[in-house]
């Protein structure tokens, strides 16, 4: 049971048979503690349930928790590598109650499991407690037996814990383990405490308070327990070592240092060895955690110690990337306990030899520089504030890897010139600001993003984390408060929301407070990395240092991931439909649907647009998982990657790719590998559908295709089905018959305008008089006259009648007025034997005129003109009559 991986699992199993809920470890960026850099202990994850805040199903728990201390209250960087037990990532084991039940119960577990279970002797274990924790001191010796002198009294703040500024907290009791007097040092509270001989495995919170400010405390509701173990120091208490070091998983990974390097873990060296198997589990468990080397923030604290990593093995030998070869190891170690770690094997791997292989480029050339400025200085000596930071800023140096790399000479750095050099830096990059084009528009945003620096955006793997308002806008001017109804712009230090960029839309969502909610409707990624959320006080003051729950509305964030991934779908489709040539030319990615505009020459047949919808959800079925992975700009485009052309790309960046190519000669391989800082979804299959609606030209040789996915693209065929079945209804046949009968409805149609015209014609000749037209030929003056006022027949069909009335009469005068949809038109023909005396043109005038038209036109013979006042179609036919008598 030895194990590092058995004694984790003893441990959780003994407290889920003792009623205690199993839960998993939670990430180590904190969502629910803006405050704290990285998760520090098992109870992080619980604090709000601590407090009463947060409910939880159950009212025991048990975790095996990953932890990071990397500086701060914690832990000292610089001593990791060096002593037996420092670390910058460790698993603490514990066991929680929430106003279950309290310290006997606590004492009763921890006795029985460390003597029972892991069947630790009696005689060499002894206890602390809080100097006025009387009732500890005594269930500990009613319970376990202890004789007075195995409880020391502790006094001082060491037996009181807190997880830092603010949160819960109480005093504990902690149980040491003794190593045996061939160890110097002495039991807790004596002079040698110091030494290494009685060593701290378990701490036991009696949780009885919250600590809201520096003197400020408030009791819990309930008494609850928090206990910490670290598993590498009860792992070596078991194992029969003495350094946590020598236990089973580090082995293992020290082993695979001195095999990659081909160095030996002993003398000087061995404590490289040491620094880069602890680093590697922070900078593994740190990028699976969603964080990436940056020169700010969290991303700052991960890439110094990767960089610290890589100097020590460099130290060793390396010459050119080696720690990414070491993650094999590590993930067969721990990946069964941490499955994250092996889904993101591949972005740590990349991660790694990315940052290793630009930091190798400087680094010679600033370890250089640094033996030239301490050439022949002193032990005590103080290396110049200026050449650190000249370290720092071109060579990529942490100031902790200066101090590391000085330290086994005893040189220290000029810590207060390093300072003034680096402000001084700041303020020359603020003025370079205000000359910019870029700073004129976002004037106002610079100073702030000055001030407050970056936005950690926590949002690819999380979409509810707490934040704390840094500045708070009101009209474009900073302002300490808003109240309810007022329009602000927010921005706090880290954040779970999108801002717009790359064509995605930013995240709506809300944010709550104390006695406050803010409606956040669309956030704004501005000034290099300041994300503002545009939102709206719904209720209560918002104010400057408010701790805030930020939640990203999910829905619509679903929708928007599966547009954002459908479009890469539907980009790698394009081409493979169209050609190469198709290059991405600017895109919308909403909640709604998706745009995706894209360089071709021309429209895109019905058939072609077929295809690439088929070849995109062909993908989506695959349903394999989206990988994102960190690279350099020049090795993604190497791998074939698609990038924007014209986009400014940092050195870095990530390489989003989706499904495998079934067809054509990259069958096999990665379908879609694409540039892309936006937010995707987890697996093709939660786009659930692609439905392309729509193509059209937006300029020259740039098209554009417009496509719903998921959900909407569901509704989308669902309406039309509709409407297919009402279509069907009223033809009266089941839907598949519809397009059938349809066409057959149509041809008839066809067949009856046509019977009808004619039906008509034969009417205009023979049938009875509409209105006051007579049917027999009037004699005029001598002349022959037809008139008639037919009702349907359009202005195209009426020279066509006229015509044949003339041949019918031989010699005389036809006018025919049409009204048809509301419009009359006349025609009037005079046969040739009397066009020297009669004008049809003129007639057709007068005819016109009489239905309040004007003008007309055609030949003595023939001539034709329309009326708007097609009620007066009969006045136009006696107007002719009246001409002919007239003449
Ligand atoms: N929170 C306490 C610690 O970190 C016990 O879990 O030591």
């Amino acid at each position: 049971m030895s194990g590092v991986n058995e004694i984790r699992s003893a441990f959780l199993d003994y407290f889920a048979a003792n009623g205690h809920e199993r839960v998993a470890s939670s990430p180590l960026v904190p969502r629910n503690d803006p405050t704290l850099m990285f998760t520090n202990a098992g109870m992080v994850q619980f604090k709000n349930v601590f407090t009463g805040l947060e409910k939880r199903l159950y009212d025991r728990a048990a975790t095996a928790q990953k932890c990071v201390r990397a500086g701060g209250k914690h832990n000292d960087l610089d001593n990791v590598g060096y002593t037996a037990r420092h670390h910058t990532f460790f698993e603490m084991l514990g066991n929680f109650s929430f106003g279950d039940y309290f310290k006997d119960r606590a004492i009763e577990l921890a006795w029985n499991l460390i003597t029972r279970e892991f069947g630790l002797p009696k005689d060499k274990l002894l206890v602390t407690v809080y100097s006025q924790d009387e009732d500890a001191a005594a269930l500990w010796r009613k319970i376990a037996g202890l004789s007075d002198d195995r409880i020391i009294r502790i006094p001082t703040s060491d037996n009181f814990w807190s997880m830092g500024e603010t949160g819960p907290c109480g005093p504990c009791s902690e149980i040491f383990f003794d190593h045996g007097d061939h160890i110097w040092g002495g039991p807790p509270g004596s002079p040698e405490e110091d030494g290494d001989r009685f060593i701290e495995i378990w701490n036991l919170v009696f949780m009885q308070f919250e600590q809201l400010g520096p003197d400020e405390r408030v009791s819990l509701p309930r008494p609850s327990i928090d206990t910490g173990m670290g598993l590498e120091r009860v792992a070596a208490v078991l194992q029969g070592v003495h350094d946590n070091y020598d236990i089973d998983l580090f082995k293992a990974l020290i082993a695979a240092v001195e095999n990659v390097i081909g160095s030996r873990a002993e003398g000087e060296q061995r404590a490289s060895h040491r620094v880069i198997a602890d680093h590697l589990r922070a900078t593994a468990f740190l990028i699976a955690d969603g964080v990436l080397p940056s020169n700010e923030g969290r991303g700052y604290v991960l890439r110094r110690i990767m960089r610290r990593a890589m100097r020590h093995a460099k130290l060793l030998g390396a010459r050119e990337p080696v720690l990414y070869k070491l993650l094999p190891v590590l993930v067969s170690e721990m990946g069964r306990a941490y499955p994250e770690l092996g889904r993101a094997e591949s972005l740590i791997s990349e991660t790694l030899k990315l940052e290793e292989k630009r930091f190798l480029q400087t680094l010679d050339r600033g370890l250089a520089l640094l033996t030239e400025a301490t050439d022949g200085m002193e032990e005590g000596a103080k290396l110049s504030g200026e050449t650190a930071f000249k370290l720092y800023d071109t060579y990529g140096f942490p100031l902790d890897l200066t101090q590391d790399a000085l330290r086994s000479r005893g040189i220290d750095v000029d810590l207060d010139a390093f300072k003034t050099a680096m402000e001084r830096q700041k303020a020359e990059a603020r003025a370079s600001w205000a000359g910019s084009g870029e700073a004129s528009s976002d004037a106002v945003w610079y100073p702030i993003r000055d001030r407050v620096g970056a936005t950690e955006f926590l949002g690819y793997d999380t979409e509810k984390a707490e934040g704390v308002v840094v500045a708070l806008l009101r009209e474009g001017a900073e302002t300490a408060e808003a109240g309810e109804g007022e329009e602000v712009s927010v921005i706090v230090n880290q954040t779970p929301f999108y801002g717009e960029s790359g064509g995605q839309l930013g995240d709506a969502g809300t944010m709550r407070g104390e006695g406050v909610t803010v409606e956040v409707l669309d956030t704004q990624k501005v000034a290099n990395g300041l994300f503002v959320h545009r939102a709206r006080v719904v209720s209560g003051r918002l104010k400057m240092g408010a701790a805030l729950e930020l939640e990203v509305d999910h829905a619509r964030r679903s929708r928007i991931r599966a547009n954002h991934s459908a479009t890469h779908l539907l980009h790698e489709a394009l081409r493979e439909v169209l050609g190469t040539h198709v290059a991405q030319k600017g895109s919308m990615v909403g909640p709604d649907r998706l745009r995706f505009d894209f360089s071709h020459p021309k429209p895109i047949e019905f058939s072609e647009l077929e295809t690439v919808e088929r070849l995109a959800n062909a993908v989506v079925l695959q349903n394999e998982p989206v990988e994102t992975r960190l690279m350099a700009v020049d090795d993604a485009i190497a791998l074939g990657a698609m990038a924007l052309f014209g986009e400014k790309y940092g050195d870095e960046v990530r390489v989003v790719s989706m499904g495998t190519a079934q067809e054509g000669e990259k069958a096999g391989r990665t379908y879609s590998l694409e540039l892309c800082g936006g937010t995707h979804v987890k697996a093709t299959g939660d786009i659930g559908l692609v439905h392309v609606l729509s193509e059209s030209a937006v300029g020259a040789g740039v098209r554009r295709i417009e496509a719903l996915t998921g959900a909407a693209a569901r509704d989308h065929l669902r309406e039309q089905e509709a409407r297919v079945r009402r279509m069907a209804q009223l033809l009266k046949v089941g839907p598949g018959e519809a397009v059938e009968r349809l066409e057959a409805v149509v041809d008839e149609r066809r067949r009856f305008e046509r019977e009808l015209a004619e039906a008509r014609k034969r009417l205009a000749m023979a049938g009875p008089a509409e209105g006051a037209s007579p049917a027999q030929p009037k004699e005029i003056g001598g002349v022959s006259f037809v008139g008639r006022v037919i009702e349907g027949v359009a202005a195209k069909d009426l020279k066509g009648l006229v015509d044949e009335a003339k041949t019918a009469l031989g010699s005389g005068v036809v006018a025919f007025v049409g009204v048809a949809e509301g419009k009359a038109s006349v025609v009037v023909g005079v046969t040739p034997d009397l066009t020297d005396r009669i004008d049809a043109v003129r007639l057709a005038r007068e005819a016109s005129a009489a239905m309040g038209g004007k003008g007309g036109g055609g030949r003595p013979d023939m001539a034709q003109a329309g009326g708007p006042e097609a009620d007066k179609a009969a006045d136009a036919v006696s107007a002719v009559e009246a001409l002919l008598t007239a003449l």
